[in-house]
Order: C-alpha cells, then sequence, then structure tokens
C-alpha cells in the first residue's frame, strides 16, 4: 500500500516536470500516439521497445475498471461508471473527465488520473487492479472496430431450471434461429460468461442448440459452454468467417462469452 503511493506520487512529480512533452507520450512515460476514447474503449498506439517501429494498439474497456461513486470516478473492478456519467473525455493529466451523478442533485464535474492504474507491459497498455498483469504473448492485428456492434440469435431452445415446475409450459423454438436478436451491444460490451434467463428475476434458463453471431466488424469470436459458468472446453467456437449463418451445437449449449479479438483488457 505505502509503496503504491509512493510510486503514484513520483509518477505526479514526473508528470509536473515534463510538460512540455505531450499528452500522448506522457501517459506510462513512453512514446503512445492516438490516445483516445472509442465508445467506452479507451485506445492508444504505442512502440513495444525502443528498437521497434511497429506500434501496438492496445485498449482497455473502462467500465469494467472504474465505478461513479457519488459523483467522484474511481477505480473499480465491474465498477460500470458509464451509465450515470455523461460527456466524457481525455483531459490532460493523463485523465478520465465525465459529468458523474451522485445519488442526489446535479451532475458533478470529475476527473480520474488513469495513468494511477494504467501501465504500459511491452507495448500494451493494461490495468493492474488485479495485480501485475502479464501482457499478452502475441499481440492481435486486428484494430478496435469503428462499429462496435455484435449480436447473438439463439435457436433450438430448451427449459432449463433448477426448480423442475417452472419449465412445464415452456415451448421450444423449433428447428432454427430466430429472426430477433436474443443479446445484442451496440458499444462492443464484452461478455464473460452470459446465461439466458426467462425471466430475468428468477433463475430459470434456456438452453440452446443454435446460435447466429451477428457482427459488421471481423473483430469477435463468441465461445459456447455446456455449464452457467463457462468452465473447460466450449462446445463450439464461433469466429469471423462463421458469421450470420445459424450453427448448431453439439448439445445443448448453456452460455456464451463473447472476446474482442483485438488487443483488448476488459
Ligand atoms: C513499454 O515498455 C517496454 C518494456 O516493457 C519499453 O521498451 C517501451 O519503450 C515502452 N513503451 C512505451 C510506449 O512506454
Ligand atoms: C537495439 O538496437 C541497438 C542498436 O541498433 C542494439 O545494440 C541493441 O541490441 C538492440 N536492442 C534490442 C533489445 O534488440
Ligand atoms: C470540469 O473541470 C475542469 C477542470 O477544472 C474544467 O477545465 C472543465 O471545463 C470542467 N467541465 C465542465 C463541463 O464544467
Amino acid at each position: 500500500m505505502v509503496s503504491s503511493k509512493v510510486a503514484v506520487s513520483l509518477i505526479s512529480l514526473a508528470l509536473t516536470a515534463v510538460d512540455a512533452i505531450p499528452l500522448a507520450a506522457r501517459l506510462i512515460g513512453g512514446d503512445c500516439t492516438d490516445f483516445h476514447l472509442q465508445g467506452q474503449w479507451l485506445v492508444a498506439n504505442c512502440l513495444p521497445s525502443q528498437n521497434t517501429t511497429t506500434r501496438i494498439q492496445s485498449t482497455i474497456y473502462l467500465p469494467n475498471k472504474i465505478t461513479n461513486h457519488e459523483g467522484t470516478l474511481e477505480w473499480k473492478q465491474k465498477g460500470g461508471y458509464s451509465q450515470t456519467c455523461a460527456d466524457c473525455r481525455i483531459v490532460d493529466g493523463p485523465g478520465l473527465n465525465c459529468q458523474c451523478r451522485p445519488t442526489g442533485g446535479p451532475r458533478k464535474n470529475t476527473t480520474l488520473t488513469l495513468d494511477e492504474h494504467i501501465k504500459n507491459y511491452s507495448g500494451h497498455l493494461l490495468t493492474d487492479l488485479d495485480g501485475t498483469p502479464t501482457p499478452p504473448p502475441i499481440s492481435s492485428s486486428i484494430d478496435i472496430p469503428s462499429d462496435l456492434t455484435w449480436s447473438t440469435f439463439q435457436g433450438d431452445n430448451q427449459c432449463y431450471s433448477t426448480n423442475a415446475d417452472s419449465c412445464k409450459n415452456f415451448s421450444p423454438s423449433p428447428g432454427s434461429c430466430p429472426k430477433q436478436a436474443t443479446a445484442i451491444s451496440s458499444d462492443g460490451i464484452p461478455v464473460q460468461c452470459q446465461a439466458f434467463r426467462i425471466p430475468v428475476s428468477i433463475p430459470v434458463w434456456e438452453t440452446f442448440g443454435s446460435l447466429r453471431v451477428d457482427a459488421s466488424s471481423q473483430a469477435y469470436e463468441v465461445e459456447i459452454y455446456d455449464n452457467l459458468d463457462c468452465t473447460g472446453s466450449p462446445i463450439k467456437t464461433i469466429g469471423p468467417d462463421k458469421y450470420g449463418t445459424c450453427e448448431k451445437m453439439p448439445r445443448q449449449g448453456y452460455a456464451f462469452s463473447v472476446m474482442p479479438l483485438w488487443n483488448a483488457d476488459y
């Protein structure tokens, strides 16, 4: 605890001393360009080492790292700040500046200093909220897409429940993927593990025998599991080459994850 505080104040001192160096370069004391927000993702292109000229694009999904605590931005896993904050932008510091709503009263103007918990690891910007991160062994060559939308369509459903009575009147959808998306994100929300609950408030799940994935970018991979925690090996993986087709599962799927194929810390 003490040593991390010392480190933070040393960084602040260093930042004051090098005011002439542009914001992007100052982040984590290295050579990064195009430092910006895309939707709720922080994006930067950094040099992995002094001898290289090819930059690595790395991104961080900020709602999973930052929260709005009574109108003040703070670091927190799965913090979800963006639900109650508006007009967010990157400011000198480097900081994330937003107008955030407290429980009562008007929005507050708040800025979080990003390099407190975002650092360069071999050219990848990563957060250290979970301890020192390990940079990915292989960097992705895929960039974060301009259209972040993905959607999934689960079909051939069966009712599953820990309560045997709740599935009595369930009529499964026959033989194909539905026309309406069953899950959709326009912000490119990464999904660690999601099951379908019907209704949302009680623990009754819908399993699925087929799944279609749509995305206008070639930038996601969806993994399907036969358990609610997404553990073990996926029973099916749907990548960009399978988008738009109703893929049959080898057995009923219970849950899925949606993973960005670009360099992403989420
Ligand atoms: C990132 O860290 C590597 C060492 O891990 C270093 O060689 C490189 O210069 C740093 N780049 C930036 C942008 O700070
Ligand atoms: C970087 O380049 C210098 C000079 O070209 C060389 O001496 C050094 O070994 C290189 N370092 C690495 C890590 O490749
Ligand atoms: C928020 O505060 C910063 C720093 O004091 C200031 O530069 C900025 O204009 C403020 N933004 C709003 C919307 O009030």
